[in-house]
């Protein structure tokens, strides 16, 4: 067992630091107040092989491995999470699934502008009515006699969904055959019958634009499958896999980010003649604080390891994601606290490390369907 990084991997780190802490961190107030899209940001990480760190060289990329992807998730997440939100989607759920299972011409179609951080991807799973229980969807796509397939439907919370040229898209072939019914395809926003709902307003990550959209005879040609017909429930629960390292990621960033402004504050802010830090109750949360932000870093590295290894990871990404948020959301609370009124103030940026740590233990799946996935893994009962 090691414990250390290759130098590629302190490199790519390096660089994510750099952007991250010269051109996101300066911005990160005004994109949450404003909620403007991060255009010209994401153009640079995507000039220096941050929207597709996995993604092979001949299709954009930077020919990376998953722990190099921890490590510079972790960076820009500390700087401003709605900048991560939006590196992951493109890096885990829009390039990764078409890596692994699209054609030589898909790859080059599709992935190229996204790794380059030229063009947004996205990935529309979600529906209305379906979120946790994703086989319940309704957008149908019907097989045409030429082989081509009308798309109508509409997707819910879609991260990136008004800015995005490309999206992964996961629609019901066959009702009749439930999770083996779902086939992926991939769409292209500019097409005629695809439409852009609103832009949702949102309590954190409020740069990162989420929004609905809808299908209306949407015609994708048979080159459009993703994967084989049918196989689409298990390309997202793949590809999913894969996306919960990245939130986990994004967790620790912004629970790594609160823990160091608040490392500085004890230190400098005093009461009753001495520095908070020196309470004993203000060190058992500083401790406490330590060892979820180390727990949560190993678990995740665990499992970008495994899949760098080419094992199976479910189950180690899915521990990282519920360890990773929780700790998240508890230290940055801790923080707030732990900074008093200041905390509470939008001087600082402890709130906003509070309002965005949340959403880790919401999206790429509760809290509760991690603990659902970890205990069927671990049980083989369901
Ligand atoms: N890899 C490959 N295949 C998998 C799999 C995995 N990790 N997990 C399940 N499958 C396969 C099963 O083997 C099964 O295959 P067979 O039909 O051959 O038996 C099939 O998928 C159906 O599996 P289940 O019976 O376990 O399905 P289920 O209906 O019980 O649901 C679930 C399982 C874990 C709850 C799943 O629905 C789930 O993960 N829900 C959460 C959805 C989610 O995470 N959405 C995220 C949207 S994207 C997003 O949020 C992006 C963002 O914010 C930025
Ligand atoms: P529900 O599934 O209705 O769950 C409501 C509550 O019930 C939760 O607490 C849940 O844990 C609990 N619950 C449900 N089932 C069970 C169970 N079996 N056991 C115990 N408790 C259960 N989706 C996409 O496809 N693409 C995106 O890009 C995307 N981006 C998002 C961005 C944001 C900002 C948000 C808020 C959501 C995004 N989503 C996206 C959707 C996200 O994945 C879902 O919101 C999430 O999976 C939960 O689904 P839901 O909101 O329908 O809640």
């Amino acid at each position: 067992m090691e414990f250390g990084f290759s130098e590629e991997q302190l490199m790519i780190q390096d660089i994510a630091r750099r952007i991250a802490q010269e051109r996101i961190a300066p911005s990160a107030e005004h994109h949450d107040r404003t909620g403007d899209f991060p255009v010209e940001n994401m153009k640079v990480l995507g000039e220096n092989g941050l929207m597709g760190i996995e993604v092979p060289d001949e299709y954009g990329g930077a020919g990376m491995d998953p722990v190099s992807y921890v490590l510079a998730m972790v960076e820009v997440a500390a700087a401003d999470a709605a900048h991560s939100t939006i590196m992951s989607v493109n890096n885990s759920l829009f390039c990764n699934g078409i890596l692994t299972h699209g054609t030589e011409d898909q790859k080059q179609a599709y992935v190229r502008a996204i790794a380059e951080g030229r063009e947004i991807g996205a990935f529309a799973l979600t529906e209305p009515q379906s979120g946790s229980d994703a086989t319940a969807m309704k957008c149908r796509a019907v097989k045409q006699a030429d082989g081509s397939y009308v798309i109508n439907g509409k997707k819910s919370w879609i991260t990136s969904g008004p800015v995005a040229k490309y999206f992964v898209l996961f629609a019901m072939t066959d009702p009749d055959k439930g999770a083996r019914g779902i086939t992926a395809f991939l769409v292209d926003g500019s097409r005629d019958g695809f439409h852009r709902g609103k832009t949702e307003p949102k309590l954190g990550i409020r740069a990162s634009a989420t929004c609905e959209i809808e299908f209306q005879d949407y015609v994708a040609q048979a080159s459009d499958v993703l994967g084989e017909e049918g196989q689409g429930f298990k390309i997202a629960m793949g590809v999913l896999d894969a996306g919960r390292i990245g939130i986990a990621s994004q967790a620790i960033g912004i629970a790594r980010a609160a823990y160091e402004a608040t490392i500085a504050y004890v230190k400098e802010r005093k009461a009753f003649g001495q520095p908070i830090g020196a309470f004993q109750m203000t060190q058992a949360k500083i401790a406490d604080m330590k060892c979820k932000l180390d727990a949560a870093l190993l678990l995740t590295l665990r499992a970008a390891w495994l899949k760098g290894e080419g094992k199976r990871f479910s189950n180690e990404a899915a521990i990282a994601k519920l360890t990773a948020s929780e700790a998240a959301m508890w230290i940055t609370h801790q923080a707030l606290q732990i900074h008093g009124g200041m905390g509470y103030s939008k001087e600082m940026p402890i709130e906003r490390y509070f309002r965005d740590a949340k959403i880790t233990e919401i999206y790429e799946g509760t809290s509760e369907i991690q603990r659902l996935v970890i205990a069927r893994n671990e049980t083989g009962l369901r």
